[in-house]
């Protein structure tokens, strides 16, 4: 078993070639919260590069999935987990890794904006990005370009956050995740506090990251999952009832459990 590099791999960097993106396979993940297990031997396999869509009611585990990919389940006291989360076929919990490095090159936006509030919007889109070097205007600029919010704060960089609308946070901590260039992403529902308009931009984003990333995102809404993803997995109260290319899953569901779900009839 390979161990896991610290330090995160730069696209876009000059001193080489660019590896490839990394691909995850989740097998026969278990968590739990307490005595609780809410995840059951959930296997999912994302593809270099590819876009994973996670689907499922709410309180179905997906957030939990994405918290374990890249180890921040286990930071909930009393929480823990089973099975085995492989990042390029090398363990991500393995005794040897660090969890800091994991939650460098695993990157992640949350279902709550999350940006530190004391801090500008600058020193947000910076605060993970030291290790990826580069000029930091640069850094800055692109990050904020691509999260689709440069043109709404380049006159108020040095503002603290939290002037910021609770969408512009979002685009924000999309923006600090970026700049931090991870291998992989993680989004659980980037889009649920946006306007159509933000909304279309972060899709685009996601769907111009492919091939250069490996994304895993939560979505609650369907046209979403089936515009930015390959794949998509449905979950029901802790288990991976059906996935399939997104195509097939949006089209001709298997179980009819998947097919109650996106066509509204539950969930
Ligand atoms: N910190 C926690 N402590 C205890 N139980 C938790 C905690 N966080 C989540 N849970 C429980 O774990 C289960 C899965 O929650 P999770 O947040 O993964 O669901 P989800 O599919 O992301 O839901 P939503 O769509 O509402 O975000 C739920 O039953 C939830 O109540
Ligand atoms: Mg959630």
């Amino acid at each position: 078993m390979s161990v896991l590099v610290a330090e995160p791999r730069a696209p876009g960097a000059t001193d080489g070639a660019l590896a490839p993106a990394p691909r995850v396979r989740v097998e026969q993940l278990s968590a739990w919260f307490g005595s609780r297990r809410v995840v059951h031997d959930v296997s999912i396999d994302c593809p270099s590069g590819g876009v994973t869509a996670i689907i499922g009611p709410s309180g179905c585990g997906k957030s939990t999935v994405l918290r374990c990919v890249n180890r921040l389940h286990e930071t909930v006291p009393g929480a823990r987990t089973s099975g085995r989360i492989l990042l390029d076929h090398a363990d991500v919990y393995d005794e040897r890794v660090n969890p800091v490095s994991i939650r460098r090159r695993i990157g992640m936006v949350f279902q709550r904006a999350t940006p530190f509030p004391h801090w500008s919007i600058r020193e947000n889109v910076l605060a993970a990005a030291r290790a990826a070097g580069g000029t930091h205007d640069i850094i800055v600029e692109q990050a904020l370009e691509r999260a689709a919010l440069w043109r709404e704060v380049k006159d108020r960089l040095h503002h603290p956050a939290t002037a910021l609308s609770i969408g512009q946070q979002q685009r924000l901590c999309v923006a600090r995740a970026l700049a931090a260039r991870p291998d992989v992403l993680l989004l659980d529902e980037p889009t649920a506090a946006l306007d159509p308009i933000s909304t279309q931009r972060i899709e685009e984003l996601v769907y111009e990251l492919r091939g250069a990333l490996t994304v895993v995102i939560v979505t609650h809404n369907m046209q979403q999952a089936a515009r930015v993803s390959d794949q998509t997995v449905f979950m029901l109260a802790g288990d991976v009832i059906e996935a399939d290319a997104t195509d097939t899953l949006v089209t001709r569901p298997r179980d009819p459990r998947t097919e109650a779900y996106i066509t509204g009839r539950f969930g």
